[in-house]
């Protein structure tokens, strides 16, 4: 399963980027509205750090605003994906993005249906968005489960990228479904660093190894 961070805060990708697990990023416009600068150089120098998928979503809200801004979205970098919300317009603008060979994220997906949809008009990614399911007493896992059952009956080449997660075992079940991508905030990879017992373990290690060497020196 790939790892996307889903963050447009340069300083988190670069923390994260060394670990060498980072696939690719997620950014939203919510996401880089919380950056100052302008977003297209914040995206160009994701994409240098990354060198992977890094999704850019467009804000036109009708299909021929969402292709002509999917078509300059593109155009920044070649590791963009153009981001489209499922919506009318939205897989209207995925269908000729994705004819004319753009790489396309259909975003804000809740629904088994709406998955489907993307996949036949060529969406390279879909993005269920489980932790907002789950914040509606929904079960978010449960759509991912529904989703990557109905494509495995097909030769669709969608990408499962689970989105909206809020903490690791959201990370544990998708790769236990199989999804292809988990995109997480900065704070839950950074969490799945944590195991109290990794560091108790460390510690004593380290005490035994320590007080071994200071009676070798004394002998
Ligand atoms: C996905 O690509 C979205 O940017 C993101 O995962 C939304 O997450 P949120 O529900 O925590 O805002």
């Amino acid at each position: 399963m790939k790892f996307f961070i889903d963050s447009g805060n340069l300083a988190d990708i670069k923390r994260l980027v060394p670990l060498g697990i980072i696939d690719g990023v997620t950014t939203n416009p919510s996401l880089l509205a919380k950056e100052p600068r302008d977003p297209h150089e914040i995206i160009k120098e994701i994409c240098q750090v990354v060198q992977g998928p890094v999704s850019y979503e467009v804000v036109a809200t009708d299909s021929a605003g969402m292709i002509a801004e999917g078509r300059k979205l593109a155009a920044v970098d070649p590791h963009v994906v153009v981001k489209v919300p499922f919506t009318r317009a939205g897989v209207e603008a995925t269908r000729v993005l994705a004819g004319e060979g753009h790489q396309v994220n259909v975003t804000l997906v809740f629904s088994p249906t709406q998955a489907l949809i993307a996949a036949k008009v060529g969406a390279a990614f879909v993005s269920p968005f489980v932790g907002r399911l789950d914040d509606i007493a929904t079960d978010g896992m449960e759509l991912i489960r529904q989703i990557i059952e109905m494509y495995r009956h097909y030769a669709f080449r969608t990408q499962v990228l689970v989105a909206s997660v809020r903490h690791p075992m959201h990370i544990v079940e998708a790769a236990r479904m199989g999804a292809d991508v988990c995109t997480c905030p900065p704070s839950v990879i950074e969490a799945c660093f944590n195991h109290p017992l990794t560091d108790i373990g460390l510690a004593k290690f380290l005490k035994d190894w320590h007080a071994a060497q200071g009676a070798a020196q004394k002998a």
